[in-house]
């Protein structure tokens, strides 16, 4: 790269040092704080994998209750942020009123806006609000009563707990888990990075969180689920799967689900989350998704050359634990605040502003005209 060549998407520009994550593109291995993500989905907790994030280091097992037992007693959503929850419009998309409400909450928790008054603790509380604003939502849109806030319970069961209202089986809780730790964290993906650009003005972390839940809900990145979600509906049934999926490349759309900016083999994430997609279609008697997103990964590999990601299966998982498409994004988000705010947290500790410049190339010695004279 020369001094005046421009990097669009700034792909491949490093913009900074961190010791949170470390993804190999081209092996396809991506760890947290060095651990491999294959052991953390197979071994660990999400508790376990969110202190990791915040810490440096897993916790031992009195550490890992510990912390269950903090989030748990830090689910009660506010009553304004409450309302402000359930009057927000019912049809427009979720994740505008998850980013409206994690503004609130900034905005009702003053003792923690500033970097010197962040925490883990702060990273803690936005953790284990985010499912009670997800299952506010839903309910209202729903018209459903709220749920009242589970008190011991992981992470993985207060996500469905808040959302359905009933107790999910072992299994159901470990697939969410799963699916919570497989999206924690990925170095400075474009959530990530908003998140961290808003840190480095030394901006509160509601600000950065809320940052972050904007750029997470483009088509691009974390909305990509709720989409390939749709073009399974969209094609219904195994025998359309090849028509569909042609038409759509032939016709230059994106598949969402497929193709990664880092990622030139297969997402290591994807592989986990296609083996519970199968586990889980399995133990509910129902393998259709699963069948499909098989298919639909053959024509794609075929035509376009192109693996899949983490969000191809995701949806799959979740439509079987009965959760509406519209909150697959922010059940995205309800995981990845983990690593938004390991990454916040770290920005505070070795703050630098982040503010890149870019190669104008506009008019210059434009001669000024008075507004009378302009036509
Ligand atoms: N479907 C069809 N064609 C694709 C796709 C896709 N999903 N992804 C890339 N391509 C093609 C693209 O059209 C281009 O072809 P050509 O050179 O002929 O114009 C080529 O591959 C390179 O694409 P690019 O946009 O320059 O590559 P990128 O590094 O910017 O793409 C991406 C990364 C994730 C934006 C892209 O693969 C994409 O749009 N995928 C679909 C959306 C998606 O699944 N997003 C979730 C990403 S993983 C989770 C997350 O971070 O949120």
């Amino acid at each position: 790269m020369t001094d005046n060549e421009v990097q669009r998407g700034l792909e491949d520009v490093i913009a900074l040092e961190s010791q949170i994550c470390f993804i190999d593109g081209k092996k396809g291995r991506l760890l947290y704080r060095g651990y491999d993500i294959r052991d953390l989905a197979q071994y660990s907790t999400f508790e376990e994998v969110a202190y990791l994030l915040w810490n440096g280091r897993l916790p031992t097992a009195d550490q890992r209750e510990a912390l269950r037992a903090r989030l748990g007693e830090l689910r009660t959503l506010p009553e304004p942020v409450m309302r402000i929850v359930s009057e927000m419009p019912q049809g427009g998309n979720a994740m505008d009123v998850l980013r409206t409400a994690v503004s609130a909450l900034g905005a009702f928790t003053p003792a923690e806006t500033g970097a010197a008054s962040t925490s883990v603790a702060s990273a803690e509380r936005l953790t284990a609000i985010l499912p009670a604003i997800i299952g506010q939502l839903h309910r209202a849109r729903q018209g459903l009563p709220p749920v009242a806030p589970m008190t011991g319970g992981s992470h993985a069961a207060w996500i469905l707990h808040a959302i359905r209202g009933t107790p999910a089986t072992d299994l159901e809780i470990r697939s969410m888990d799963a699916a919570l730790i497989l999206h924690a964290d990925h170095d400075l993906n474009a959530s990530t990075f908003a998140a961290r650009v808003t840190a480095s003005t030394l901006s509160d972390i509601y600000s950065a969180i809320t940052s972050a839940i904007g750029a997470l809900k483009g088509p691009l990145h974390g909305g990509a689920n709720e989409r390939a979600m749709e073009l399974l509906e969209e094609i219904g049934t195994l025998d359309r799967v090849e028509e569909v999926v042609r038409s759509k490349l032939a016709h230059h759309e994106r598949i969402m689900g497929f193709g990664h900016r880092v990622y030139k083999v297969e997402d290591p994430r994807a592989t986990i989350m296609r083996e519970w997609s199968r586990r889980i279609g399995e133990a509910k008697g129902n393998l259709h998704y699963y069948e499909l997103l098989r298919k639909e990964e053959q024509v794609v590999f075929a035509e376009k050359k192109l693996y899949p990601n983490v969000d191809l299966y995701s949806g799959s998982i979740y439509a079987l634990l009965d959760i509406p498409k519209y909150l697959f994004t922010p059940i995205f988000a309800a995981s990845r605040v983990s690593g938004w705010t390991a990454h916040v947290l770290e920005e505070y500790q070795d703050l630098r502003l982040i503010r890149p410049t870019s190669r104008y190339v506009g008019p210059t010695d434009v001669p000024y005209v008075s507004i009378e004279k302009r036509s």
